[in-house]
């Protein structure tokens, strides 16, 4: 038969395919006894397909393992569950963390998948949450230059404006850059000053919609006139807990960057919005985990962020352009910070998104 073989052939793929994976995957049954688990498992749990199979779960994690709880939460409620930013101490490897994705399994009722990501995406929120502290850190520093700087300047541009109404020819040049270049440094720690602003945010419901029709607008009649926006949203998603104004500034600069990173004729930039069910972030400084239903992405297919950017990309004063401050995506973490949420990127040449995670609204009606 001609069948067999091409079937034989078939399974020995998906096993190499699961073998190829990174991520572990592991199958176990209703009583938690280790079904299946491909060569990353073998490696996460230091171990053996011998050694592992048939051992119920439970002997590799403490007793007390939030994976545990998730586990059980999926045989009982039947539907999967995903858990980002999670710190997993077995017995046989260290502290890991990694993100977990919990499926049952629907053709074999009674199985259950584990599917343990190590760090990847993890070490992207990583990345962001440490930007969270150094928009933290600026924050005193621009509230220092605000006080100390506005006033000196406003003086210089004062006396220069002063000179300016005797001065002739060349000298009138040299007046006028005077006044340019402290206007610069005004608009410069006017930008900074946002990032001294502690106080609470005022929360309310904000359809991410309509903030990205007014992002649009803004884009469209500026900075992105020649370029192509699409709209991929999501109707039935609900509204953000948030600032309205402040996530207008948020997806503002992500579509400047966008913009600014096209430097081709056929321009695009796809604004998208959708509803992730269940994945939870663990952050800092909570002990519950976060439910960050809301996502936004901006993708544009310009020329890639430059690599040597990428690791201190939400970091202020990291600029690639002659004409940058590097303070866009810096503002960006901290507000998405204020708002509880988390940012994400992945970029290559041709194709850049950046990925914005938010809280839903408990209310359901849209404020005003
Ligand atoms: N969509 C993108 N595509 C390519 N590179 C990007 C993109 N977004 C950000 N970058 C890179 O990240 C750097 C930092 O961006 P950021 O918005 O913080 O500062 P900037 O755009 O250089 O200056 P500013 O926003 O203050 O005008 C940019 O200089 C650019 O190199
Ligand atoms: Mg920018």
């Amino acid at each position: 038969m001609i069948i067999a073989p091409f079937e034989e052939a078939l399974n020995i793929k998906s096993e190499n395919i699961l073998n190829g994976l990174d991520s572990s995957i592991i199958v176990i049954d209703d009583y938690l006894n280790i079904a299946y688990l491909n060569n990353s498992a073998e490696q996460f749990f230091a171990g053996s397909q011998i050694q592992l199979k048939g051992k119920n779960i439970s002997q590799l994690l403490p007793f007390d393992s939030p994976l545990m709880s998730l586990i059980r939460q999926v045989q009982v409620g039947g539907s999967s569950v995903s858990d980002h930013g999670f710190t997993l101490d077995t017995q046989r490897t260290t502290k890991q963390l990694v993100n977990v994705q919990i499926t049952p399994m629907l053709d074999n009722p009674g199985f259950t998948i584990l599917n343990i990501f190590e760090r990847s995406i993890a070490n992207k929120i990583d990345r962001q949450l440490t930007h969270r502290n150094t928009a933290r850190s600026i924050s005193a520093m621009s509230a220092m230059l605000a006080h100390e700087i506005r006033n000196p300047l406003s003086g210089i541009r004062g006396a220069a404006q002063l000179i300016e109404q005797q001065a002739t020819g060349d000298d009138r040049e040299l007046t006028q850059l005077i006044c340019d270049e402290t206007d610069r440094i005004c608009q410069l720690v006017d930008r900074m000053e946002v990032f001294s602003d502690q106080r609470p945010l005022e929360r309310k419901p904000v359809n991410a919609h309509k903030v990205l029709e007014r992002v649009r607008q803004i884009a469209q009649v500026g900075f992105a006139n020649n370029i192509k926006i699409i709209e991929k949203y999501d109707p039935s998603l609900p509204c953000i807990s948030g600032n309205h104004d402040q996530l207008v500034q948020i997806f503002l600069n992500l579509v400047k960057n966008a913009a600014e990173a096209i430097k081709h004729n056929n321009g695009e930039i796809v604004l998208q919005t959708s509803y992730q069910h269940s994945v939870h972030f663990a952050l800092p400084g909570n002990v519950t985990r976060t439910h960050l239903p809301l996502v936004v992405t901006v993708q544009d297919n310009g020329i890639g962020i430059p690599v040597e950017v990428q690791e201190n990309l939400f970091d202020a004063f990291v600029t690639s352009k002659s004409n940058g401050t590097g303070l866009g995506l810096a503002l960006v973490a901290k507000l998405i910070d204020d708002h509880g949420g988390i940012i994400e990127f992945d970029s290559n040449p041709g194709k850049t998104l950046f990925r914005v995670m938010l809280p839903m609204s408990a209310d359901a009606n849209e404020d005003g």
